[in-house]
């Protein structure tokens, strides 16, 4: 079972949202998963020009970055652990820069299957809204949500404790293929409203249109 973390702070190594996600890993990594590390930081990642490239072409883009190779790993993974730093509510830039240059995963439902851990920390602590962002990209894309940790900056042993539990958590929930009703729920409306887009849109997204022809979706 193969695990990628994304971590987003441009404190890569020092950051306090990836000790925590440390700590996730280390609970899944018990349970037999492997698991590979990306500091978006050490990564060139450009701003989507929506030239819709991507979705005619699938997996193609204008832009010449690593987003890509990145893109790629993540479709290569059971389980992905989004770790993020709280900025003004949300993920950093960078993250949400890679979330926006993975489009075609939304059009195409391209992580079901899949679920989403994810890792937030912050000076107040209050990073509800971050963790909900995370679990609303991965069930836009078609991933299902493990769960997420959450703390202070300085966070104590019980977060430690329970960022272990959930990389457990997340590794079971691969192992049982998981069904949270509500989410499913949520990502077949996605999958609705998007059926319509591309039967729309099937003379320009032509890939995109094959995809959901080849999956039988349509
Ligand atoms: C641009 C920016 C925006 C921030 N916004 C918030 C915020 O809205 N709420 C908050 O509690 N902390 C906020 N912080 C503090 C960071 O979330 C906090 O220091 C975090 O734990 C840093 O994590 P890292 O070491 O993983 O980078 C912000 C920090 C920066 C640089």
């Amino acid at each position: 079972m193969k695990l990628l973390l994304l971590s987003a702070s441009p404190h890569k190594e020092k950051s306090s949202t990836f000790l925590l996600a440390q700590e996730v890993l280390r609970g899944a990594k018990e349970e037999g998963a492997s698991c590979e590390i990306l500091h978006l930081d050490n990564y060139k990642v450009f701003f989507c020009k929506h030239c819709e490239i991507c979705h005619k072409k699938i997996l193609k883009c204008s832009l010449k970055d690593d987003v890509t190779m990145i893109l790629d790993k993540m479709l290569g993974s059971d389980g992905i652990i989004l770790a993020s730093p709280n900025y003004i509510n949300q993920v950093t830039a960078l993250l949400k820069a890679l979330f926006d240059r993975s489009a075609h995963f939304i059009h195409c439902k391209r992580l079901e299957g899949k679920y989403i851990a994810g890792v937030v920390t912050s000076g107040s602590g209050q990073n509800k809204e971050v963790l909900d962002y995370m679990a609303y990209y991965g069930h836009t894309c078609g991933a299902q949500y493990s769960g997420g940790v959450s703390g202070l900056q300085q966070f104590g042993e019980d977060k430690k404790t329970e960022a272990f539990k959930l990389g457990k958590q997340l590794v079971a929930d691969i192992k049982d293929k998981k069904q949270y009703p509500q989410q499913l729920q949520f990502i077949e409306q996605g999958k609705q409203h998007f059926a319509r887009i591309i039967k729309l849109r099937q003379n320009d997204w032509v890939e995109e249109y094959k995809y959901w022809l080849a999956k039988g979706w349509l």
